[in-house]
């Protein structure tokens, strides 16, 4: 038990300096001491980050799901697992125990077996936050298929694109899911996005909206009865330590989604060690991460890590506006939440509004406020720290990737003393670095470079999907034998980190990843449209939003710029789904690049922010006489 609960900042630099040290036997103790194993590893990590390749516990067997449920059956069978808030605030509540758990999971996973789900198989999931969800991400992991999650509120081409990266044989969806006051038809969506995936051949569908929808016979079954039917007994499949667990997309800065690869072992213990640690999860907590399923948040903290701690998970389905701005405050009072994880972007969102929407609720059950998505601004940082949590609740900045799998940079509430905007420490057993452009590590404090990670932790993503290549040119070609993550940041006089944001062409809205090359695509496949360019610019709400640089063929007619702009954002709704839509759109001539063709984003990153001041030197452009005529016609 001795490393296991941190819980002053002397023994955090104790436990931290002995995971650098020996991260072997360090991991391995964690791994021995608080998980169920078939088979212990023959060794604990094997690595080298030019193949790249990282292996832990290598030889051992396990199922998380034996992790995350059977063994709580004995202490916590009636022990609420996942506490399930529905979108309606008037439709109750609903408390799924561990009891509860072990027989959905193994009835989905008895369906998926009926179906000819395999070990090794990849299932689609694209479903609401609707407790069927965690089953079937569950039930996957128990026989052994992979699952590859897809936010629902992707469009049908963005589906599609992902369905057939991993030859996905079964897609588990619902007739539709309710956000707010809408609804919305998932059924559709796949319909259509299957027109173009001949691999899958079973659909199974969940109930959740009752609207009216079409079932494609032989292909299409309704979920509820076949469980109905199913045995609540499945034995769970042994799997090795680094079998696939799941693959979850990201967006890169160019070319298709990645679909990053996790594997059973190092995930488990990396996610439950961090979730224990970082949220200070006591058996009696009730924690609740308000993120989606879709995304790695999801995956790795609110069914994973806090499972594998025995821990009650809130699921909601809703969102923070409805039915007015005092929901999620509403909530931390109904069900008592002693932990609450954001996102900066909902941060920013609630607290332009009246502060009575959260003035009405008793929030003194919080005891630690979480951070995730996107660096959190001073501001909101302040509001979050005043209001929400009085002063009292430490808040943790969590700064991690899809590719890192668990949290990374983060204090370690009541231990470590936090700065505003900053995510402070690496947490135990992750070894920071921050690189200058030559690719030398920047040493000392007071400095700033781009960040990369010089040891293997256990939930590093092990590959992309079918592209082992592209994974080792995006994060380990960069600086030698390093991870890089992308990001830029700076250590402070006492070492702390802070993220300062993407060096790359990804551009994060409201906490969503999205690269400019999909999005470009999308906006060029309108008619009207020669070329285009996005940049992100500061946007109070959503941390950035988009801006468009567009180019019009010239067909010699005249054409409604605002219909046009309209139709582009269209566009981009249908091929990748509406997070992706422009703020601003912005007709140009051309576009500024340099001598070998390449869109100089930097300067139209500049102009669209109006911090032009500083455009650097626009002579060496091929055509520097554009960025005038731009910076005249700015939005
Ligand atoms: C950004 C989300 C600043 C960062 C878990 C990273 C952050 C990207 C923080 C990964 C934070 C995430 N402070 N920036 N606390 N957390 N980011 O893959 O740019 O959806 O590279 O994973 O979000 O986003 P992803």
């Amino acid at each position: 038990m001795s490393n296991y609960h941190i819980k002053h900042l002397e023994e955090y630099y104790q436990v931290y300096r002995k995971s650098v040290r020996n991260p072997e036997g360090f991991w391995e103790e964690i791994a021995e001491e608080h998980f169920i194993w078939r088979k212990k590893w023959d060794n604990v990590l094997e690595w080298d980050f030019s193949k790249p390749e990282v292996k832990w516990f290598q030889g051992a067997q396990l199922n998380i799901t034996e992790n995350c449920i059977d063994r709580h059956l004995p202490t916590r069978r009636n022990k609420t697992a996942i506490l399930f808030e529905p979108n309606d605030p008037k439709e109750e509540a609903l408390h799924i125990t561990y009891g509860q758990l072990f027989e959905k999971v193994c009835k989905m996973a008895n369906v998926l077996k009926a179906n000819g789900v395999k070990k090794g198989d990849r299932v689609c999931i694209y479903l609401p936050m609707i407790p069927e969800l965690t089953y079937a991400v569950l039930a996957c992991a128990r026989i052994g298929a992979i699952h590859s999650v897809v936010f629902a509120g992707f469009s049908s081409n963005a589906l599609a694109t992902r369905i057939n990266d991993s030859d996905c044989k079964m897609v588990i969806t619902s007739d539709g899911s309710f956000r707010g006051s809408k609804s919305i038809d998932l059924k559709g969506i796949v319909d259509k996005a299957l027109e173009d995936c001949p691999g899958v051949n079973t659909v199974l569908v969940a109930k959740r909206t009752k609207s009216d929808i079409e079932m494609v016979e032989g292909r299409d079954k309704w979920l509820a009865p076949l469980m109905a039917e199913a045995s609540a007994d499945c034995d769970a499949e042994t799997m090795n330590a680094e079998d696939p667990l799941f693959i979850l997309y990201t967006s890169g800065s160019t070319g298709k989604p990645k679909g990053m690869v996790h594997t059973c072992g190092g995930y488990m213990v990396y996610t439950a060690y961090t979730f224990k640690n970082i949220f200070q999860y006591r058996e009696e907590d009730v924690y609740w991460c308000t993120a989606d399923i879709g995304w790695i948040t999801g995956h790795s903290y609110i069914v994973y890590g806090p499972l594998a701690n025995g821990a009650t998970s809130i699921m909601f389905e809703g969102v923070p506006s409805y039915p007015d701005f005092g929901r999620f405050w509403e909530v931390v009072e109904k069900h008592k939440v002693n932990q609450f994880y954001t996102a900066p972007t909902a941060i920013r969102a609630l607290a332009k509004e009246n502060l009575d929407y959260l003035e009405k609720y008793d929030l003194s059950s919080l005891k630690v406020l979480g951070s995730v998505g996107e660096p959190i601004n001073e501001e909101a940082w302040h509001w979050y720290n005043n209001n929400v949590g009085k002063k009292k609740s430490p808040i943790v900045d969590t700064w991690w990737q899809t590719e890192t799998g668990g949290i990374m940079i983060s204090p370690i509430p009541y231990v470590t003393p936090t700065t505003p905007t900053f995510a402070t420490l690496p947490f135990i057993g992750i070894q920071p670095a921050l690189m200058d452009e030559e690719g030398k590590e920047i040493k000392g404090n007071q400095v700033e470079g781009r960040l990369c990670i010089k040891f293997p932790w256990p939930s590093i993503a092990r590959t992309i999907w079918g592209n082992h290549e592209r994974y080792r040119d995006t994060y380990f070609s960069a600086y030698k034998d390093m991870y890089f993550t992308g990001d830029g940041a700076n250590r402070d006089a006492v070492g702390y980190y802070r993220i300062t944001g993407r060096v790359d062409d990804v551009i994060i809205v409201s906490g969503h990843n999205l690269g400019t090359a999909p999005i470009e695509d999308a906006i060029n496949e309108h008619q009207a449209v020669a070329e285009s360019a996005i940049v992100g610019f500061p946007h109070d709400v959503k941390g950035n939003a988009l801006y468009g640089y567009v180019i019009l063929k010239e067909t010699g007619e005249s054409r409604d710029r605002d219909n046009v702009r309209n139709e582009i954002n269209q566009q981009i709704t249908e091929l990748i789904g509406p997070i992706a839509k422009l703020d601003k759109i912005q007709f140009v001539s051309g576009l500024p690049k340099t001598r070998s063709g390449k869109i100089m984003r930097r300067i139209l990153r500049k102009i669209a922010s109006n911090d032009t001041s500083n455009l650097g030197d626009t002579s060496t452009l091929l055509n520097p006489e554009i960025v005038k005529e731009i910076m005249d016609n700015v939005l």
